[in-house]
């Protein structure tokens, strides 16, 4: 059988206004055989330090641990597009440094495009990286690497100014050469206006429904968590799943009722 192509980099272009794009994160190959049939862009976030490994905010994750998610999820994936985020510190200092990272990444992973968070001297980054073969997605609004300047997760676009900003962001990574913009934590009209403004598909997370589709964290929509933003629909209660199965599995274990005598080997022939 021919192995399914992926999804591409124009594919995801060319539905700019068109059919939404459903978008999860995912950082293991299990989630991804789940969701890969489905699902337009899996996102291997930074997220992953919080939602895996306990972590306060993405600032601890390492390029190390994202190859070892995004070779994860490139395992478990064959139709889907698959990026994986940059963490904190591997691409902010200059062009040179951020395509070292994105090659690193690249040829480590298989997977096909990278994300960055909007920083200083972003969109010329881009554009170097782009020019050179990485896809890049932006990442503009609230960004989670950024928390402990900003106090935490904080919607963004609050102020005057600060929408000024945002809209001149993704004007200009959108000149730059992204080929998707993710939009997170802000007003709903400025997303529509970014929307309407860029050529690139927007990604909303917390931003709009006129955004060209939206993106989520898996174990968010799944009700892993007891706490989740207020943008978080859950789409399943897993957390309620397996406390109940733990609580059954317990009280079988302590009360000698598991393993029956379906669930064990028969006795040593002698
Ligand atoms: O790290 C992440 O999971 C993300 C998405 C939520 C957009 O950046």
């Amino acid at each position: 059988m021919p192995k399914p192509v992926r999804i591409t980099v124009p594919d995801i272009l060319a539905r700019k206004g068109k059919e939404k794009l459903a978008c999860l994160t995912a950082y293991t190959t299990p989630m991804a055989q789940l969701l890969d049939e489905q699902c337009d862009i899996l996102l291997v976030g930074d997220s992953v330090g919080m939602v895996l490994h306990g972590l306060p905010t993405p600032v601890g994750v390492t390029l190390d641990m994202m190859i070892m998610h995004g070779r994860a999820v490139m395992r478990g994936s064959s139709r889907a597009l698959v990026a994986v985020d940059l963490p904190f510190g591997s691409y902010e200092r200059n062009a040179d440094q951020a395509l070292k990272s994105a090659a690193l990444v690249l040829r480590k992973t298989g997977c096909q495009a990278v994300k960055i968070e909007i920083c200083d001297g972003a969109a010329e980054t881009i554009s170097f990286m782009t020019a050179r073969g990485v896809p890049v997605i932006a990442h503009i609004g609230l960004r989670p690497q950024a928390a402990n300047i900003d106090g935490g997760f904080k919607a963004k676009g609050k102020s005057d100014g600060e929408r000024r900003r945002i809209l001149a962001d993704a004007k200009a990574v959108d000149d730059a050469g992204s080929f998707a913009i993710v939009i997170e934590g802000v007003a709903s009209d400025l997303a529509d206006e970014i929307t309407t403004a860029v050529r690139a598909p927007t990604i909303g997370i917390g931003a709009s429904a006129s955004c060209d589709g939206q993106i989520l964290v898996v174990d968010d929509m799944l009700g892993m968590f007891e706490r989740t933003p207020r943008f978080v629909r859950r789409y399943g209660d897993m957390r309620s799943i397996i406390e109940h199965a733990r609580d059954c599995y317990v009280r079988d274990v302590r009360s000698g009722d598991f393993p029956g005598p379906s669930e064990i080997y028969g006795k040593t022939k002698k």
